[in-house]
């Protein structure tokens, strides 16, 4: 039987020797390159999910993947050197994978800002209003960017910025997958491998994202970039050892400190991002608050509008770094929350993102029987976050679990569907425990901080993509938010994507965030002498009511 290769999806048969880049484009799967198959781009990633032993072994080119047992390879170096065997791949995820790009309900939109961009046509010159300076001589379209640079994912977003219009949107795994699936692997993988290879990558992929955009990319003269603290770094080419050590601060916030500069916002030139667009277009990134609470938590405040808020408002976005920010106009305190990733459906025996196969919707029935809501309505492949909230949920509810996280009747795995092999463990519940404890013991932090009980809050954002698919009820049966009243919930999905798009469209709103970061107390969890105690209490799955509640 001859060797075949599955790749997303797609199976073909091989020929002896064939590299899996070359059996890709025959199958109709188009890998991103730069360099033509030379080795030298480094975007031709894929993750071999099945027949690693059957590939040739690691080339020269592929040294910065730590190929050895590991599951990426380059695509246009590796060969199937065996007769038969199957391989499957693939590539860096896009389209399938649920990437949240909308934003709602927020009291702040681009749609609703006063265009009043920092790059503007005036007459036939392209003018940068930050410094006066002439970027171009056209009488063609002015287009902006911004982009939500995730850990997970990546989202585009192209505006006219003559009229304010979205022209289009796109958006895909982050590639740097391979660096990692956290910060601080990132962190790790770029202080070992010289050479800015993650951020290469990265702007390798952009560049054909924005190579697909429907316009010129020379037309496109401004970019927003947001992102956490590391992942901002890695693409302005900063050095981040620091963030990942202690006590966590980006370069930009320890030059700050030190008086070499008066921002921690960004900005380089088109040509110097590597990106495809004009090479004198202006390329900025929205400043970090503190630590890990980084240009996307800030872009979160412009898209909630803080600066101008009276009310007492927290925003909470859920990962596997979770940032927390709560105040008002007046006084603002903010935290990162080292929560790792098993809300992501990592370190959990059937856990997976949330992509298409994945049970986000669980029901237990009175005769014990699960009813499974899946991503895509096809077979569950794995569980997700909102899943896993869900299920934790409902066996709270149905006394089949305790609010230690203990099963009932001494078992220690609860079987959803024996068909197609879905389990929970009560060692997954532990991990999911210690996630929560972290995100719970940072709200208590913060608001025992503040001086503020959680009913004090006339509004709780939740953003981000996980925050968008919880089920609310659930995630305060387990203890996940605040035991609030619905009214004051609200979710509000890809905030930071929309506060990008506000600072692109209005300088007013960039020097906003500007001032506003610099007034934002940052809360150091781990310096907080109660900190321990409210982890080991916010392990427990039980409602968090108003008021501090830890055992004395
Ligand atoms: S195509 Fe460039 S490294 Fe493989």
């Amino acid at each position: 039987m001859p060797a075949t290769l599955t790749i997303n999806g797609y199976r073909i048969v091989v020929s002896s020797a064939e590299s899996l880049f070359a059996a890709a484009e025959r199958a109709g799967v188009r890998v991103p390159t730069s360099c033509v198959t030379q080795g030298k781009c480094k975007e031709c990633v894929v993750e071999v999910t099945r027949g690693r032993d059957l590939l040739s072994p690691p080339t020269e080119s592929e040294r910065h993947l730590d190929v050895r047992g590991g599951p990426f390879r380059l695509s246009c170096q590796a060969r199937i050197v065996v007769e038969d065997g199957e391989v499957e791949c693939q590539t860096m995820r896009r389209g399938r994978m649920r990437i949240e790009r909308a934003a709602l309900h927020l009291p702040a939109t681009h749609q609703t800002t006063t265009l009043d961009p920092a790059v503007a046509r005036d007459g036939e010159r392209i003018v940068d209003r930050m410094n006066g300076e002439t970027i171009d001589r056209s009488v063609g379209p002015v287009h902006g960017l911004a982009i939500d640079l995730g850990t997970t994912t990546i989202v585009v977003r192209l505006l006219d910025l003559e009229t304010g219009g979205l022209v289009a949107e796109t958006s895909f795994e982050n590639p740097q997958r391979f660096g990692g699936s956290d910060v601080m692997s990132r962190i790790h993988y770029d202080t070992l491998h010289p050479g800015r290879l993650l951020m290469r990558t990265v702007a390798g992929y952009l560049s054909h994202a924005i190579a697909e955009l429907p316009v010129d990319p020379r037309s496109i003269y401004d970019v927003v970039l947001v992102g956490n603290s590391t992942m901002r770094d890695l693409f302005f080419r900063q050095s981040v050892y620091s963030i990942g050590q202690n006590p966590y601060r980006s370069i930009t916030e320890i030059e700050m400190a030190e008086g070499k500069r008066t921002t921690t916002s960004l900005t380089t030139t088109g040509r110097r991002s590597l990106l495809p667009i004009h090479p004198h277009a202006r390329v900025y990134s929205l400043p970090i608050i503190s630590g890990h609470v980084g240009a996307d938590a800030a872009a979160c405040l412009l898209a909630v509008n803080l600066a101008h808020e009276d009310r007492l408002v927290a925003v909470m976005d859920i990962g596997t770094n979770t940032e927390l920010i709560v105040g008002n106009r007046h006084r603002i305190l903010a935290a990162s929350c080292p929560a790792g990733p098993a809300f992501e459906g990592g370190a959990i025996a059937c856990g997976m993102p949330g992509l298409e196969g994945a049970i986000e919707d669980v029901t237990l029935d009175d005769d014990g029987t699960f009813r499974l809501g899946v991503i895509g309505g096809g077979k569950p492949e794995g569980i997700c976050g909102s899943g896993l909230v869900d299920l934790l949920s409902e066996l709270l509810r149905t006394a089949r679990m305790n609010a230690m996280g203990r099963f009932s009747d001494e078992v220690d795995r609860i079987t959803l569907d024996t068909e197609h092999g879905m389990y929970f463990l009560e060692r997954d519940v532990n991990e999911l425990a210690q996630a929560k404890g972290a995100n719970v013991a940072g709200l208590q932090v913060v608001f025992s901080q503040y001086g503020i009980q959680f009913d004090d809050l006339s509004v709780f954002y939740l953003a981000g993509g996980f925050g968008r698919h919880l089920k609310r009820g659930a995630s305060k049966r387990i203890g996940l938010i605040p035991n609030l009243a619905d009214d004051k919930i609200v979710q509000v999905g890809n905030a930071a994507l929309e506060g990008a798009t506000i600072a692109l469209v209005s300088l007013a709103k960039r020097q906003e965030i500007e001032s506003l970061a610099k007034r934002i107390e940052h809360c150091r969890l781990e310096t907080h002498p109660r900190f321990f105690d409210f982890f080991v209490d916010g392990c427990q799955f039980r409602p968090i009511e108003s008021g501090v509640r830890v055992s004395e």
